[in-house]
């Protein structure tokens, strides 16, 4: 065993990718996830993957002495990866409060208990949104931090802070890395894990795959007058198996000691930007299908483009996503295909 590992959020999209990464690296996992977007049937799909069914704890972590009876029961634990999180833009708009709770309280509760249990290390999941729209693009990890343009985002700056100033004052007992997705989409290549938003979905893959499987009638193409190539946004969309694979290559560098930094971050994207239509030709092409759309106004809030520099997460992590864009629209729709499937049995 190469070690244990706390992977909160970890029945979640992105933390059920990492989960089984970090079991077929021969990790020992611990989960601790509240459920609220996410099933418990995740663990044992995970275990069909993988063969080892990890531990799963279901509590809330802004419940303070929850978080520290877990710590006192699973001694030993080598790092972090700390996923569990609110992560909807617009709903962070209607409810603030919610959100700085949830995410504030949580990384303060799991910090305490990281000093008090001597746990050396901790993978955060920041996001480019810290950025807003940068002056340069790509966008490399020393741009400057706009102001947020939503709670949610603002949440993700106030933590990459509240992780930096906690590390400093550790002095030298806990490493952490934050990582800064870009627009993580596609599904497990197994077809047993993927995102299943609850409720209609705000983010755009999800909306395609459910369009195309006729649960919506239409996808609306949010503004095609931006200065970009085809007017439509820019991403930089990665798959979430290679998200999940920069997570591992993260602890490893803090467990083996080749962290430069107490606390280092870096961009996780795959350095290529893609339009909607791009997503939406993509789509189209791996699915086969036609896809229903129109184009309407603007969605509030949207950047207009964004794609990462990923040099110094190339070079530093050696780690670099291998997979394309027609990989993940394929996976994705695979994905649908099989929930949708299940869900008539
Ligand atoms: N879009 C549509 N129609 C839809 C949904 C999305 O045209 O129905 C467009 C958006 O306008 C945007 C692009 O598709 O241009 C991507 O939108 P998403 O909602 O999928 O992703 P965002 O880039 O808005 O947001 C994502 C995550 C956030 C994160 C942010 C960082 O959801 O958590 O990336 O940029 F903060």
């Amino acid at each position: 065993m190469k070690g244990k590992i706390l992977v909160t959020g970890g029945t979640g999209y992105i933390g059920s990718h990492t989960v089984v990464e970090l079991i077929e690296q021969g990790y020992e996992v611990v989960i601790v996830d509240n459920l609220s977007n996410s099933e418990r049937e995740v663990v044992d799909r995970i275990e069909k993957i993988t063969g080892v069914k990890p531990k799963f704890y279901e509590f809330d972590l802004k419940d303070q002495l929850k978080v520290d009876q877990l710590f006192a029961t699973e001694t030993g634990i080598n790092g972090i990866i700390h996923f569990a999180a609110s992560k909807a833009v617009g709903e962070s708009v209607q409810m603030p409060l919610v959100y700085y709770r949830n995410n504030l309280v949580s990384l303060v509760n799991l910090l305490e208990a990281m000093q008090k249990y001597n746990v050396p290390n901790i993978v955060f999941s920041s996001s480019c949104t810290v950025y807003g729209q940068p002056d340069k693009l790509p966008v490399d990890e020393s741009a400057p931090i706009k102001p947020a343009e939503s709670p949610y985002g603002y949440t993700k700056q106030v933590c990459e802070n509240i992780l930096r100033d906690s590390i400093r004052a550790f002095a030298g007992s806990v490493h952490g890395i934050a990582l800064r997705y870009f627009n993580p989409i596609g599904a497990h290549p197994s077809g047993l894990i993927g995102e299943l938003p609850r409720g209609v979905p705000n983010n755009l893959m999800p909306y395609i795959t459910q369009t195309g499987y006729g649960i919506r009638e239409q996808l609306s193409v949010f503004g095609d007058d931006y200065n970009t190539p085809d007017g439509s946004c820019i991403r930089d969309y990665i798959h979430v198996v290679d998200l999940a694979k920069a997570h591992i290559v993260a602890i490893n560098r803090m467990i083996s000691g080749k962290n430069k930094a107490d606390f280092e971050m870096f961009n996780i994207g795959t350095g290529n930007g893609y339009s909607v239509f791009d997503i939406i030709k993509s789509f189209e092409r791996t699915s086969g299908k036609k896809l229903n759309y129109k184009v309407v106004g603007r969605r509030a809030g949207d950047i207009e483009q964004i794609w990462a520099d990923t040099t110094i997460a190339n070079n530093e992590l050696g780690w670099k996503a291998q997979l394309t864009i027609d990989d993940m629209t394929r996976s994705a729709w695979q994905w649908e295909l099989n929930c949708r499937e299940k869900m008539q049995k």
